[in-house]
C-alpha cells in the first residue's frame, strides 16, 4: 500500500486527480470506477481543469460508479447519478452512454443488482477504482458486517451512515435507508485502487483500516490485501499514524 501524505484537502485533490489523469493518458479507453461523497469533489474539479486546459480526453473512457441510493430518481439532486453529472460528466467529453451507475429507480433489488453486475462484467473490469472512506470503514456502501459481500447487492444503510448523509436532506425521513453497491470482490478485482481521505474526523478510521487487522467489521481493511492501492490523505487524516 502506497500512502501519499498531502498538506491539505486541495493538495490531496490535486494529487489524486494526477493519478487518475495518468491512468486516462496511459490508457485512453480505460474503465474508471468512480465514487461520490464530499471527498472526491476536489479531485473531479481538478480533472475538469485538466480537461479545460486541453490536456485530458475522456472520449474513450467508460465509468462505473460504486453505488446509488435505492428509490431516488435520476433528477433528484441527492442521487448519485445527479452528483456525477453535476461534478464531472457534464463538464468533460465523456460519452454519457458509457457512464454507468446502479439503477436506483429499480425497486426489484435482485434485478437491479444482476443488471449492474452484468454491466461491470461486460465492460471488462475496472482499471482504476476511486474510493472514499466512510467513518465506520465502509467502502462503496459495504457496511461493517460478518463477511465481505462479493458483488453488487442491496444494503440497509447503518444508522451512522444515515446520520452522516442527513446533512444533504431536509429531514431524517428523507434520507434513503437502502442503497445498491458494488461488492468487495468487484472492488478488489480492480487493477488499481485509489483512496482519498481528508480531515481529522477520519484519522481513527484511517488507522483502523490501513494499520489494523483485516476484518469485515472494517470493510476498507480488506484493501491491505490488494496488490496496487494508493491512499492519498491529508495530514489531518494521517495524524494518528
Ligand atoms: C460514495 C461512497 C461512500 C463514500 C464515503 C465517504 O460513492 O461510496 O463510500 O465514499 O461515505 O464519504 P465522504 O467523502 O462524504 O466522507
Amino acid at each position: 500500500m502506497n500512502i501519499i501524505k498531502a498538506k491539505d484537502y486541495d493538495e490531496m485533490s490535486r494529487r489524486a486527480a494526477n493519478i487518475i489523469a495518468a491512468q486516462v493518458l496511459s490508457k485512453p479507453e480505460c474503465v474508471l470506477g468512480l465514487a461520490t461523497g464530499s471527498t472526491p469533489i476536489g479531485t473531479y474539479k481538478n480533472l475538469v481543469e485538466w480537461y479545460n486546459r486541453g490536456d485530458l480526453d475522456f472520449s474513450k473512457v467508460t465509468s462505473v460508479n460504486l453505488d446509488e441510493y435505492k428509490g431516488l430518481t435520476k433528477d433528484n439532486d441527492q442521487s448519485y447519478y445527479y452528483f456525477m453529472n453535476d461534478n464531472l460528466f457534464q463538464h468533460v467529453n465523456i460519452n454519457k452512454e458509457r457512464t454507468f451507475l446502479p439503477d436506483g429507480t429499480e425497486s426489484d433489488s435482485e434485478k437491479a443488482c444482476k443488471a449492474y453486475n452484468d454491466i461491470i462484467h461486460s465492460v471488462g473490469g475496472i482499471d482504476l477504482q476511486l474510493l472514499g472512506l466512510g467513518h465506520n470503514g465502509h467502502i462503496g456502501f459495504n457496511e461493517p458486517c460478518d463477511c465481505f459481500e462479493l458483488e453488487t447487492h442491496c444494503v440497509d444503510l447503518t444508522e451512522s451512515t444515515i446520520k452522516a448523509n442527513q446533512r444533504f436532506f431536509a429531514t431524517y425521513d428523507d434520507v434513503p435507508k437502502q442503497a445498491y453497491t458494488m461488492g468487495i470482490k468487484t472492488i478488489m478485482n480492480a487493477k488499481k485502487v485509489l483512496v482519498v481521505v481528508s480531515g481529522a474526523d477520519k484519522a481513527q478510521i484511517v488507522k483502523d483500516a490501513f494499520f489494523g487487522p483485516v476484518t469485515p467489521l472494517v470493510p476498507a481493511s480488506v484493501l491491505q490485501l490488494h496488490p496496487d492501492v494508493t491512499v492519498v490523505a491529508d495530514e489531518a487524516a494521517l495524524s494518528l499514524v
